[in-house]
């Protein structure tokens, strides 16, 4: 029984991230009858910040060099460090769950919310890691969709080209956990375009930009019988 596991993360109900995220859900549900389906909304529920006892547990597995998952999940000892870490294993596990990820993520400060940052600090723990011996980790093989949205362009030639470091943080931090062997972004660009006057002429291109990225989650939700 396939299983996709459904992020979002912008603060905005009717948001464009939303919007695309929730397009792949739809298609993928559709053509997953028998799938399972988790929704995990980052900003309406949001993940407590990383703590000094989940970092504790981390550096325990650390430096014990533990990759064993069912060890990692008893490595907690104070009431403090259990109690953080049946949060983030939860998550974990949400995570483990899934064969497919969609995420929507907005660019904020061109860079990815902090409620997703926070949920990425708590997953990212260290039998998850790729492994350097073997090049592959727990996680290997899942399909990731991206669906970001931005008030800007950032595509190739865009004046703001270099300040995208939206794509290739996630790009980077999704990789150190195996989650980029399989990994789609679709943005949808211009946002602001809908209500910043000088930005009023681009309203087309940011039209096309939301209808090009809502095709392309139906087209990756149908992709992959997993
Ligand atoms: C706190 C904040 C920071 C933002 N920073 C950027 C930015 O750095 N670059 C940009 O192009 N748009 C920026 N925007 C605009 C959003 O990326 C845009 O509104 C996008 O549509 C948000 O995604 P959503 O529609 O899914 O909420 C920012 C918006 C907010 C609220």
């Amino acid at each position: 029984m396939p299983a996709l596991l459904h992020l979002d993360a912008s603060p905005r109900p009717d948001g464009a991230s939303r919007r695309v995220s929730a397009e792949f859900a739809t298609a993928w549900r559709a053509a997953h009858p028998d799938g399972t389906y988790t929704h995990r909304d980052l900003a309406g529920d949001p993940v407590p910040h990383i703590d000094a006892a989940q970092i504790a547990v981390m550096d325990r597995l650390e430096t014990a060099g533990t990759r064993d998952l069912g060890a990692a999940s008893a490595a907690a000892r104070s009431p403090q460090e259990t109690a953080s870490w049946a949060l983030t294993w939860e998550l974990v596990e949400e995570v483990l769950a899934a064969d497919v990820i969609v995420a929507g993520v907005p660019m904020h400060n061109f860079s990815v919310p902090s409620a997703f940052k926070a949920w990425f600090d708590r997953i990212l723990i260290p039998p998850l890691v790729v492994d350097l011996e073997t090049g592959t980790g727990p996680l290997a093989g899942k399909q990731v969709v991206i669906a970001t949205a931005r008030g800007g362009a950032y595509g190739p030639g865009t004046p703001r080209r270099s300040y995208d470091f939206q794509e290739p943080y996630l790009r980077a931090a999704l990789g150190m956990v195996a989650l980029a062997d399989d990994l789609t972004f679709l943005h949808t660009e211009l946002t602001k375009s809908a209500h910043v006057p000088r930005l009023a002429g681009f309203r087309p291109q940011a039209r096309a930009s939301l209808e090009q990225a809502l095709e392309d989650a139906r087209r990756q939700a149908r992709r992959v019988t997993v």
